[in-house]
């Protein structure tokens, strides 16, 4: 099979209701990137952080995956997929993915302070005040804040390095590392951009833009790899 690698964004989330960050009425409007998105933030003030990251899981509850995570699950019937997700929400696990790497963390679980390795799923959708690591610092959410390393950037790397066709979604490619992943995808390997805005994206030959919201935007895309003139077919 086909290896299929996709790289997703806030976009793709944005069906089920959940806010992008630097769309008009996105997050980053309405809330400061330094006060709850840094390690200094959570230093400053560490119970409005809580309180930032505890509203978006409480509302990640409500939400439901949409046609375009579905659809990822559907292409797991003809491709090799892998999907690579900024996300912090859990929706292409609940849709079903088979293999999704989290290189900015992940809103359902908590880290310690002190130890970042020690990791805990989140019952409910509260980090309480008191709670914490089996080694007794206070817990933090398990999120990836501007200026922290990316450990997952490694991985990330090795499976679009082996990509046979990249799909990247819903991702203004505005934040580094992830946005270098492109560079990694090999040569003549066919890239497809699913976003209703324009995304620039230097430096890429095979591009093919499909400018739709990712629900739709998968729809044509599984309709385009699936075809019968499709060089990927089978
Ligand atoms: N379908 C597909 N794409 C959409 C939709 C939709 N329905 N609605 C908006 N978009 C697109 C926007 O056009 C934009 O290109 O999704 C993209 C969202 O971009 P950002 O808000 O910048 O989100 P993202 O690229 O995921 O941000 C990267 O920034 O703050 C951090 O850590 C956070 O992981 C996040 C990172």
């Amino acid at each position: 099979m086909h290896k299929l690698v996709v790289l997703t964004g806030a976009g793709i989330s944005a069906e089920s209701g959940i806010k992008t960050f630097r769309d008009m009425g996105g997050l980053w409007e309405e809330y400061d990137i330094m006060e709850v998105a840094t390690p200094q933030g959570w230093e400053k003030n560490p119970k409005l952080v809580q309180d930032f990251y505890n509203a978006r899981r409480r509302q990640l509850l409500e939400c439901k995956p949409n046609k375009a995570h579905l659809g990822l699950v559907e292409l797991e019937k003809y491709f090799d997929v892998e999907i690579i997700t900024q996300n912090v929400d859990d929706l292409h696990e609940r849709a079903g993915s088979k293999n999704v790497l989290h290189i900015h963390g992940e809103l359902r679980k908590a880290q310690s302070t002190k130890y970042p390795e020690l990791v805990y799923d989140i019952e409910g959708w509260e980090i309480k005040d008191d709670d914490r690591c089996e080694k007794g610092f206070p817990l933090r959410p398990h999120v990836v804040w501007f200026g922290e390393a990316v450990p997952a950037m490694e991985p990330a790397i090795e499976i679009t390095s082996a990509a046979d066709i990249f799909v990247v979604i819903g991702t203004s490619l505005n934040v580094y590392p992830a946005a270098s992943l492109l560079d990694h995808v090999p040569e003549n390997t066919p890239v497809y951009i699913i976003d209703p805005n324009d995304v620039t994206c230097y430096g890429l030959c095979e591009i093919e833009i499909i400018k739709e919201k990712a629900g739709k935007g998968v729809e044509i895309l599984i309709e385009k790899l699936t075809s019968k003139t499709s060089n990927f077919k089978g």
